[in-house]
């Protein structure tokens, strides 16, 4: 069993605190993302685990060892990163074969290393090639060759696919996951892209201003956001936000207008437990979770009329942003529409949403009220 720790590890650059007492547990095998906006500290923290960049404080542990001290070449751990930048002058072959020519390994051992990893990658046909005679994924493959090839017992991966095209970016994710699975190795994986995030990772990790702001499997994440940030980071379209007043059980104020509605039992007396009624909240609602009023909706349901101000064609959905009337523009919002559209610009149309469906947010601190 390898398992990685950091512990309250936070990181100043001067005066200015990039990491905030990050915690984190890697066990053996597991495939972490972590993902987060531009500027948010991930590749800190990959430096900081690699060696490259000593924390303020807190400690890296392996196995429950403090590394804090152990060199970036001790540390068993093989880092790729977004320009992956292969010897131009070198075959694939010495490329694959560089890192272990550096640790004084035999010829017969790195020959066979070089064929059994260039299989797993297929890039098997390449070895006399140089990397300028390869395309973008192909020298992709090859920079993850030389990181798997010495088989370090842990992989940081810094958006390794960004600078390859959509198509192959999806294929080379697959790919990834497949090698993944062959070596069972640890990998922490950074990306900016929370639809990377939620396809890959068994564990997410969703950062923002150097601070975790929550760690769970991609549906816990997607289905449970812990706060405002995580709920419109993560989903594409964002999550719709609202703000709401719930008064009393028969009545909610959402849009700036008083609707009868009769709240379900079971969130009511939850908000209330939580001293959540008559107070600003943050409702919550995913695109895909308004639908167009075909016949008039049942209970449990809030039916409005939406002004439709533009629908994005997307092949077998259609995504539609819309206001709460005409008078209110600026108040948009996202409907995810999938079947036929017979819908226009400018028309106005009935939708509703299930309350089920709602997240609630406290105002102030952006915190989940959970119900
Ligand atoms: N050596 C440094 N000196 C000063 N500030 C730094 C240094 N390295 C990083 N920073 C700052 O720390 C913050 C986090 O940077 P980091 O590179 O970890 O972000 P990131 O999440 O990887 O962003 P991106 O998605 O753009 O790669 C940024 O505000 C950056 O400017
Ligand atoms: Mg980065």
């Amino acid at each position: 069993m390898t398992k990685l720790q950091l512990k309250n590890i936070s990181k100043s650059f001067g005066d200015t605190k990039i990491l905030h007492n990050i915690n984190l547990n890697v066990h053996d095998g597991e495939f972490v993302v972590l993902v987060g906006p531009s500027g948010s500290g991930k590749s800190t923290i990959l430096r900081i685990i690699a060696g490259l960049e000593q924390p303020t404080s807190g400690q890296i542990e392996i196995d429950g060892k403090n590394i804090n001290n152990l060199p970036p070449k001790d540390r068993d751990i093989a880092m790729v990163f977004q320009n992956y930048a292969l010897y131009p002058h070198m075959t694939i072959y010495n490329n694959l074969a560089f890192p272990l020519k550096m640790k004084n390994t035999n010829k017969e051992t790195i020959n066979s290393l070089v064929n059994e990893t260039s299989e797993l990658l297929g890039i098997r046909n390449y070895l006399l090639k140089k990397p300028r005679q390869l395309s973008g994924g192909e020298r992709q493959r090859v920079a993850l060759g030389r990181a798997i090839i010495r088989k370090p017992k842990f992989f940081l991966m810094d958006e390794p696919l960004s600078n390859l095209d959509a198509k192959l970016r999806t294929q080379m994710r697959a790919e990834l996951l497949k090698i993944h699975k062959a070596l069972s190795k640890s990998v922490i994986y950074v990306t900016h892209d929370q639809t990377e995030a939620l396809t890959m990772g068994n564990k997410i990790i969703v950062l923002n201003k150097g601070e975790i702001q929550q760690e769970g499997s991609p549906s816990d994440v997607y289905e449970k956001p812990h706060n405002i940030f995580v709920a419109e980071f993560v989903g594409n379209p964002a999550m719709n936000l609202f703000k709401v007043i719930i008064e009393k059980k028969s009545k909610i104020f959402l849009f700036d207008k008083d609707f009868s509605f009769e709240v379900p039992e079971n969130i009511y007396k939850k908000l209330q437990a939580n001293n959540s009624l008559n107070k600003d909240l943050i409702l919550g609602i995913r695109p895909e979770n308004i639908h167009i009023s075909e016949h008039s909706p049942a209970e449990n349901k809030i039916e409005f009329t939406a002004h439709i101000e533009l629908i994005e064609m997307l092949g077998n959905e259609q995504l539609i942003h819309a206001s709460w009337n005409s008078n209110t523009k600026g108040s948009t919002f996202t409907i995810r529409h999938s079947g036929k559209c017979h819908l226009k610009q400018n028309e106005s149309v009935k939708v509703f949403f299930d309350i089920n469906n709602a997240h609630f947010f406290n105002s102030e601190t952006g915190e989940r009220i959970s119900l």
